[in-house]
């Protein structure tokens, strides 16, 4: 069973490394939406089994007190998160907060249900290591999402990515994000506001501080009014100018605001060959997310957290798609970082995978540490003291 749910996370990965059977040449060809709502529901089936999520920890998950991190005030079992995105209806939490993922965000939610766009709108761009994505924020709504979360068990950290209703006309996109806001409010962890661009999906992109500032004070005046805190994060583009930039990262400095997660999507064609370009344009519209993104995501959680000062908590997401992504994620200022295409192409085992190498990485660090200690201390009693050389 489970190695069929990674058949189905995987294909693209499993299509390169070995000859396929019958079946996989079958599977290989199931659309990616299907192929990854498949995926999802056999995480689940695995979950309502006895010891099933049990299974996936044994299986998956890297546990060790080295890989926590203390954020927004809260405990992360460690920094390696699901972005919004693959679990939009928060169905599978539990499931992949087992198989060892530190957080989840689910969403976008919008406060109705939406179909998103037309079919097919997600196309696999595996030479690339991405995803073409004009999905459109395709959401069971809030209603639904509130009866998944409701009983959901405490001690896994849930951040809701929020979004307004496509139809939802732009000047009032504030009534959108504040139904969804006050209804998730007592359920989940953390907020992050999904104004990321993503053409035909229509999300609501305010391009200043004050723009940013109109749409966000009502939740800002909901929360005063509450006796527990929860972390409100702006999710940007890849695609803002600097200067759009820097009004962001002044919302984030002079609003209350907890957070940036960046970034989402990109509508650029950079980074692709010529051929993939012509794959992609072929598709039409839409974001590319996965490797692509890599460079363009660290660079831009660099810029946020230099010109912060350092002082808030960014979560980098974009082309986490390998240790070593997530190593230079972190080391360019990201306090927790987030993976959706990553776990397309590699499964749910990629954040165990990074985890590992974190936890290796730090034990390597701490006796380098201690060597240096112990040759410094051994150097010094080497020297004469000052005894001695009296
Ligand atoms: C199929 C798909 C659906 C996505 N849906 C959402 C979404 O509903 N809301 C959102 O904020 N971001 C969404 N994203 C963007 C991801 O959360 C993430 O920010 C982006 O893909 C970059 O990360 P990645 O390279 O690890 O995929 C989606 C991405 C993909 C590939």
């Amino acid at each position: 069973m489970l190695f069929s749910l990674d058949l189905f996370v995987s294909l693209p990965e499993i299509n390169r490394q070995m000859k396929l059977s019958p079946i996989r040449k079958i599977l290989s060809v199931v659309n990616p939406e299907t192929a990854h709502n498949i995926a999802l529901r056999r995480l689940r089936a695995i979950g309502a089994v006895p010891a099933g999520k049990w299974f996936l920890g044994k299986r998956y998950a890297e546990r060790s007190p080295m890989l926590e991190r203390e954020v927004f005030g809260m405990k992360f079992p460690n920094p390696v998160g699901v972005a919004a995105g693959y679990d939009c209806n928060g169905e599978a939490i539990e499931e992949l907060a087992a198989a060892g993922f530190g957080f989840v965000e689910i969403g976008t939610v919008t406060p109705r249900p939406q179909a998103g766009n037309p079919r097919p709108r997600l196309f696999r761009m595996p030479s690339a290591g991405a995803m073409l994505d004009r999905t459109g924020y395709p959401s069971k709504g809030l209603e639904y999402v509130m009866g998944r979360v409701r009983n959901r068990r405490r001690g896994i950290i849930v951040g809701c990515n929020i979004g307004k209703n496509t139809i939802t006309p732009d000047h009032a996109a504030t009534g959108d994000y504040l139904k969804v806001f006050r209804n998730m409010y007592q359920y989940v962890d953390y907020f992050s506001i999904n104004v990321c661009c993503n053409t035909s999906s229509k999300v609501y992109v305010p391009t200043s501080k004050d723009a940013i500032s109109e749409l966000l004070a009502p939740l800002f005046e909901f929360r005063r009014g509450q006796s527990d805190y929860r972390p409100i994060l702006i999710k940007i583009s890849p695609d803002l100018s600097t200067e759009q930039l820097d009004q962001v990262v002044d919302a984030l400095v002079e609003l209350p605001l907890d957070g940036i997660v960046a970034v989402a999507g990109t509508l650029s064609r950079d980074g692709l060959t010529s051929a993939e370009r012509a794959y992609a344009d072929s598709k039409g519209a839409g974001a590319i997310s996965g490797a692509p993104l890599t460079r363009r995501a660290i660079e831009t959680v660099a810029y946020i957290h230099r010109r912060s000062g350092g002082f808030y908590p960014i979560i980098g997401s974009g082309g986490m798609m390998s240790p070593e992504d997530v190593r230079d994620m972190l080391a360019a200022g990201a306090s927790l970082v987030q993976l959706n295409t990553g776990i397309i192409y590699h499964g749910i085992g990629l954040a165990g995978k990074i985890c590992r190498w974190l936890t290796a990485a730090a034990k390597a660090e701490q006796s380098a540490a201690a060597g240096n200690k112990a040759s410094g201390t051994a150097a010094e009693s080497e020297q004469p003291s000052q005894k001695e050389r009296s």
